[in-house]
């Protein structure tokens, strides 16, 4: 059986993916869900960069780990190397979708297509520029995303 590779995507790779690889991380270990967790940004723009502050300090507050992870870009390899991956919102999928080869292109899916009210809830909004409320619904979404994931099919060992 082979652990599952999952590739989180947002624009920046500093505030919602690497708060979701924290979550997913943490939850699957509780769960002993055996997969493996990435996080990436459509934009280069924030390589090298440790998670913005707010995240951090948001996502420390419930008791995630932020400790590891650095801003990168999506990389080419990325499509054959990862099972499933997934964007934060819409503008993230449209560009993952026109840079992914046609083999790999089932893998990317909307992050918040796990939520319990997807479609109502699709996106997970950018908090670049909100008040410490935007993070806050950042982790709400991600928190209700993850508790389905790790039951997902998708996720299990294959
Ligand atoms: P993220 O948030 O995509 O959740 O990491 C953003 C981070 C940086 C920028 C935009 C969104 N930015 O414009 O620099």
């Amino acid at each position: 059986m082979r652990s599952q590779k999952v590739l989180l995507v947002c624009l920046g790779n500093i505030c919602r993916s690497p708060t979701a690889h924290a979550v997913l991380k943490q939850k699957a270990l509780q769960q002993q869900l055996n997969i493996e967790i990435d996080s990436a940004g459509t934009s280069a723009s924030h390589r090298g960069d440790r998670p913005d502050s707010r995240s951090i300090e948001a996502g420390i507050a419930r008791g995630y780990n932020f400790s590891g992870l650095y801003s990168r870009p999506v990389f080419e390899q990325d499509f054959a190397d990862f099972d499933l991956i997934l964007a934060m919102d819409n503008e993230n999928i449209a560009e993952l979708k026109r840079r992914c080869p046609p083999d790999h292109q089932h893998k990317i899916k909307l992050f918040l297509s796990f939520h319990p009210e997807y479609p109502s809830v699709a996106e997970v909004p950018d908090p670049y520029y909100s008040g410490s409320k935007g993070f806050e619904l950042v982790l709400d979404l991600i928190e209700q995303s993850c508790d389905k994931l790790i039951m997902a099919p998708e996720v299990q060992p294959k």
